[in-house]
């Protein structure tokens, strides 16, 4: 798997759990919106490991010890729409971090990413800013938003996605090469429509029920 720079890939056996469940076209939009939640609390988890924090002194009913705080401000920038899916596990993991959006959507035909919605925290450029989309298809969407983040001054990025194809992979890695990426699995390839092989479908539509 090193043969990608950039990417983390997560293992745990709830993951593999919750990816069938997701990957499975029979599974209804209740069911798929819970599994793709608490595949992001395993990603959450996974990702605030590398989190600095601050040392302080606290009281406790005994004894002075010793507290800790985070030392970096946290900014989640879920991709509408399905990104949407990801941020309240990751804010009950990281209940203090701010949350942007950006309103980004393929166009069909092209697979060329459209953006129609930018809306992020002052200051970004001191905080470790997490782009959360479920898929990284063709990286066409999740470059555009990254481009956008660092335009606004964000400096540190993170990418956090469920399912990465190897093209999207390489393409993060060329155009965002300081950028990590933690996915909960690497599939095979994308089909002539841009879609991730074995993959599980458009995550937006069937987390929303459009499809
Ligand atoms: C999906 C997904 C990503 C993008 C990935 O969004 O959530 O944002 O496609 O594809 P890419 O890597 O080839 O750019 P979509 O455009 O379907 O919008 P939606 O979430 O509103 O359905
Ligand atoms: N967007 C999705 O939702 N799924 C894919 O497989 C590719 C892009």
């Amino acid at each position: 798997m090193q043969e990608y720079s950039n990417l983390n890939l997560v293992e745990h056996p709830l993951l593999q759990r919750d990816l069938t469940i997701l990957r499975d076209k029979d599974t209804d939009q209740n069911l798929f919106r819970i599994a793709l939640r608490r595949v992001s609390s395993i990603l959450a988890f996974e990702i605030s490991k590398g989190f600095k924090v601050d040392t302080f002194e606290i009281e406790t009913p005994l004894e002075t010890t010793t507290g800790y705080k985070l030392a970096q401000e946290i900014v989640l920038v879920p991709v509408l729409r399905a990104g949407l899916s990801m941020v309240n596990a990751f804010l009950e993991i990281i209940p203090e971090a701010k949350v942007g959006h950006i309103g980004i959507q393929r166009n069909e035909v092209t697979l060329e990413p459209i953006d129609y919605y930018y809306k992020t925290p002052k200051n970004i450029d001191r905080a470790k800013v997490i782009l959360l989309d479920p898929m990284l298809a063709t990286g066409g969407s999740g470059a555009a938003a990254l481009n956008f983040l660092k335009n606004r001054g964000a400096v540190e990025c993170i990418f956090a996605c469920l399912v990465a194809s190897p093209q999207g992979i390489r393409k993060i890695e060329s155009v965002h090469p300081d950028v990590k990426v933690y996915a909960a699995a690497l599939d095979r390839t994308l089909n002539d429509k841009g879609y991730i092989l074995p993959g599980l479908g458009d995550a937006g539509d069937r987390t929303f029920g459009t499809l």
